[in-house]
């Protein structure tokens, strides 16, 4: 296993797919001065690729199957609190999680779970958000990393950063250009929360001193 430092906070990254920002958050956690360590990979889908990637890492992982518990939301998510607490976790980064949280599980863990969003929120809350950007028009498209709110893509910002939409742009070519982009910021915006540089209780506005 591993050796622990006790300086360094301890990530989940909840996932259900394949899996690339979380890959970008264990290479940017790699690094020695990084402020936290990816402790655990959760995936709700026994099959996500990124359970895959990162074992091949060396990060422990584990499966919470929301299918197993039915339409029992909250027993589900008790499980994945059980897990969480199980490996000592301070903070949690979803990244492309498919599954709603209720207020419960969001409000236990406030202030230490962070989301990424590939849209300029508030813009375009919700799925196929390069499609709706070139439908809508927009001449700038990005991501966003936020804190979780019990309101599904809302929350205090962390951390934007967007790209020129091209005239002849699709949506694979936004998409790939966006999650560049990604890669980028949410790595930073979890640097700065496991330094304790962003508080939510300040966010809006006034932001801790630097
Ligand atoms: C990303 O676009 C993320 O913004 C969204 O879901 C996608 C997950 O991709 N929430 P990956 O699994 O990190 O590659």
């Amino acid at each position: 296993m591993a050796k622990q430092d006790p300086a360094k906070k301890r990530v989940a990254v909840l996932i259900s797919g394949r899996g690339s920002n979380m890959a970008a958050l264990i290479e940017a956690a790699s690094a020695r001065d990084y402020p936290a360590e990816i402790a655990l990979v959760v995936s709700n889908r026994p099959d996500a690729f990124g359970l895959t990637r990162a074992r091949e890492a060396g990060v422990a992982t584990a499966v919470v199957d929301h299918k197993t518990f039915a339409e029992d939301r909250a027993a589900f998510e008790r499980a994945l609190d059980a897990t969480l607490e199980a490996h000592r976790i301070d903070i949690v980064c979803l990244a492309g999680f498919m599954r709603l949280l209720t207020p419960w599980f969001v409000t236990r863990w406030n202030g230490r779970l962070l989301n990424i969003h590939p849209a300029l929120l508030p813009q375009f809350k919700g799925l196929h958000t390069h499609r709706r950007a070139l439908e809508a028009g927009v001449k700038r498209h990005g991501a966003t990393v936020h804190f979780v709110a019990t309101e599904m893509d809302s929350g205090p910002i962390i951390a934007q950063d967007w790209v020129a939409v091209r005239d002849d742009d699709t949506e694979e070519t936004l998409a790939a250009r966006v999650l560049e982009l990604e890669h980028r910021i949410y790595p930073q915006a979890l640097r700065l929360v496991a330094e304790g540089r962003e508080n939510p209780l300040f966010a809006g506005g006034e932001k801790t001193p630097q």
